[in-house]
Parts: structure tokens; C-alpha cells; sequence
């Protein structure tokens, strides 16, 4: 048959469709570099929430295609006890779960409340080895549930999902991606919105080579930590041996933690978007070694807390950020300002961790604030 040039082109746009929407798109860039998921797997729908948890807990390389809302909300029931509340009990403010006992030991002095809070935030959904999660447009969304990588999980890509509604009145209510004892993870286009914890968290064992780009975190909550919309628990970099290339993210509307660094973690802050905190972005306590290039901090109070206790370059100015051009084969690039504190810092002593990595591009500040906003998050790919 002989296909009309119209049709043919239809044809052509329909494929191109098809494809796109079945795969992982693009490929990580810095250390994660070479990550590969559930490679080319047969992509797997799951039609139910257990059968996604069934999906991401197995033994199998899988690529698992998400295109609905897999809402946790209710299926492991409510559980209503007591908490505090550290902040107050106004209407703007978290309160607080007494897990890990952490009302009892860390907040001895604050009221105690009654919480009433759905359990199936508490734990994310373990995510096993090899493994690519994907989401088609906007329409892949986790309600209710966080995703959690521990204990040895690895080759794992997550991209274009959105994660979002776990106990966002409650301190512990739930953190929407866990990783600990991990290695080659890339979190890519994903969105986290009304997190009660951490968005992010790699705790404290060595989590290894991972890649966080492109994603929006998003900290707008009508209940915070700091009773002021916005979310103060956004990031959390604490591994033992850690190295995080965190690049082209939107992080907006936080109010601390947006990252706190720590354990002995090397982060490569690059091009990401710093907008309307009402506090800090970062946290660099000891053990931090962080290099902070081509960002844009806009209504940012402070971009770092102080005093800083890690390590931290900020690539001031031309002359200074030559220094990378050793260990990172260029120069770093200045980070721009808008409204905003001071990120002070020049210790190039932890450089030499760079050699040898795979070192994700930079482009200047002014840029990427732009093209940050256009493109973080889901349904931008
Ligand atoms: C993941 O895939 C790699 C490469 O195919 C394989 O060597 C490894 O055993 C897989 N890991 C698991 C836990 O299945």
C-alpha cells in the first residue's frame, strides 16, 4: 500500500509517541552516570497499588510504566495517638508524631496533641534493584506512599512521577523518597509536593553514586514546621560515603534542609533553582564537602546556615572558581543572587574526590533560572 505523505507522517508522530512514552528519557549526567534501571525490560502497568509494590519489590529488572494515581491513602488504616507540638497548635504549624520517641526525647518541653494520621505514609514502598519507575505526561502520581531504596539497591531510575499528600500536618508523617545503602540511583522529573518529612533523604549509611536532576520540590504546605507555608524538611544528604550530583532542580517554597549535608557526603550543587525560601537552602554541617555552581538563590534569606561546619566552595568569582579546572576539567561557574544572603566559601581542600568521577556540565546561573523553571518537574519530558 502506498501510504499518503500526510499519513505517513501520522504514522511516524504516532510511533514517536509510543516510544517515548515506554522509556526512560535522556540519560543521568554526573555520578550517576551510567545507570541503567530496568534497561529494556518488558514495560509492566500496574493496574492496582499492591501490584505496583509487588513490581518494585521483586527480583526482576523492571520497567514499570505509571500513567494514573496509585492513592495509599486508607490502605493500611488510620492510627490516632499522641504527639507534640513543638511550634504551637496553630492552624500554620506541624505537629508532630511521637515516633523514634522523638517528641519524648528531643522535645521534652513542648505541649502534648492528639495525632490522627494514615499509616501507609509512614513506610515508603521498598524499591528492589534494577529498576526504572516512569510516569506518561503528568499522569503518574504516588498519593499517600513514599518510595524507599535500602539495604543493598541498586540501578535504579525514577523519572517523571509525582509523589505527593503524606501526613503533610505531621512531623514523621512520612519521607517521599528514602535511600540508604544504595548505589547508582537517578531521580529525574520527579515533583514532591505535601511531604510530612523528608522529600529526600539519604541517610546514614553510604547510599554511593547518585543523581537528582531535574525535579521539583516543592515545600508549599498549609502546615509547617516554621508555621509559615513553608516546608522547612526538604533534603537530607548524611550518608557515610555519598556522592550526589544534584543539578537543574527547582527547589521552592522551603524553609530549611533544602539540603543539609552532613555524614561524609561530596555534593555537587549545580544549576539548580533556590526560590522563595523563608529561611535556609543550605545546611552544611561537619562532614560536608560541597561544591555550589551555576545556581540562582532568588528570595533565598540564606542560602547557607551559619556557622558553616562542612566544607563549602561557592565559586565566587572568575579568578577563584579556576580552581576547579583541575580536578573538574573546567572552570565552575558563579551562582546569581536575586534578593538573596550570601553563599561565602572557598575550601577547594576536597577537590581531589572529584577525580576520576563522571562530573555533571554547568552553565552560568543566569541561564538556568530559566530554563530550571521550564523544565523541573513532571510532565515537562
Ligand atoms: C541487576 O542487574 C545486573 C546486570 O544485569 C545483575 O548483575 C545483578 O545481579 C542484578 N541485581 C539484582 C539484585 O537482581
Amino acid at each position: 500500500m502506498q501510504l499518503t505523505p500526510s499519513f505517513a507522517l501520522a504514522a511516524v508522530a504516532a510511533l514517536a509517541n509510543s516510544v517515548s512514552a515506554v522509556g526512560v528519557v535522556g540519560a543521568a549526567e554526573g555520578f550517576a552516570k551510567g545507570v541503567t534501571g530496568g534497561g529494556s525490560a518488558t514495560p509492566v502497568y500496574p493496574s492496582t497499588t499492591a501490584e505496583l509494590v509487588s513490581y518494585l519489590g521483586d527480583d526482576s529488572p523492571r520497567v514499570i510504566v505509571l500513567q494514573k494515581t496509585y492513592d495509599f491513602t486508607g490502605t493500611e488504616g488510620t492510627v490516632t495517638t499522641s504527639g507534640c507540638a513543638p511550634w504551637g497548635t496553630g492552624s500554620a504549624c506541624q505537629t508532630a508524631i511521637n515516633l523514634h520517641d522523638w517528641c519524648t526525647n528531643y522535645q521534652p518541653n513542648a505541649p502534648t496533641t492528639t495525632v490522627k494520621y494514615d499509616a501507609a505514609g509512614i513506610l515508603g514502598i521498598q524499591v528492589k534493584s534494577n529498576k526504572s519507575l516512569i510516569g506518561v505526561g503528568s499522569s503518574g502520581v504516588i498519593k499517600g506512599k513514599g518510595l524507599r531504596l535500602v539495604s543493598g539497591a541498586s540501578n535504579v531510575i525514577i523519572q517523571n512521577i509525582h509523589i505527593t499528600n503524606l501526613n503533610p500536618q505531621y512531623v514523621w508523617g512520612g519521607d517521599a523518597i528514602t535511600l540508604d545503602g544504595t548505589d547508582m540511583v537517578w531521580i529525574d522529573h520527579v515533583k514532591t509536593s505535601l511531604i510530612g518529612r523528608q522529600h529526600i533523604v539519604l541517610g546514614n549509611s553510604a547510599s554511593n553514586r547518585v543523581t537528582i536532576s531535574n525535579s521539583e520540590i516543592d515545600g508549599s504546605t498549609s502546615w509547617s514546621a516554621t508555621c509559615d507555608g513553608h516546608h522547612y524538611w526538604g533534603l537530607y544528604f548524611t550518608g557515610s560515603s555519598d556522592l550526589v550530583t544534584l543539578k537543574g532542580n527547582y527547589i521552592h517554597h522551603t524553609s530549611g534542609r533544602s539540603p543539609k549535608v552532613a555524614g561524609n557526603t561530596l555534593l555537587h550543587a549545580v544549576n539548580n533553582y533556590f526560590y522563595a525560601s523563608s529561611g535556609h537552602a543550605f545546611e552544611a554541617d561537619s562532614g560536608a564537602m560541597i561544591l555550589a555552581e551555576g545556581n540562582v538563590f532568588q528570595n533565598v534569606p540564606a542560602p547557607v546556615e551559619t556557622p558553616v561546619s562542612g566544607k563549602l566552595f561557592a565559586s565566587p568569582d572568575a579568578s577563584t572558581n579556576a580552581a576547579c579546572s583541575t580536578y573538574l576539567g573546567r572552570a565552575c561557574q558563579v551562582n546569581a543572587f536575586g534578593s538573596s544572603g550570601a553563599l561565602a566559601g572557598t575550601d577547594t581542600s576536597f577537590f581531589s574526590y572529584f577525580s576520576g568521577k563522571n562530573i555533571a556540565s554547568a552553565t552560568t546561573g543566569q541561564v538556568a533560572n530559566a530554563n530550571v523553571v521550564a523544565n523541573a518537574g513532571i510532565g515537562k519530558i
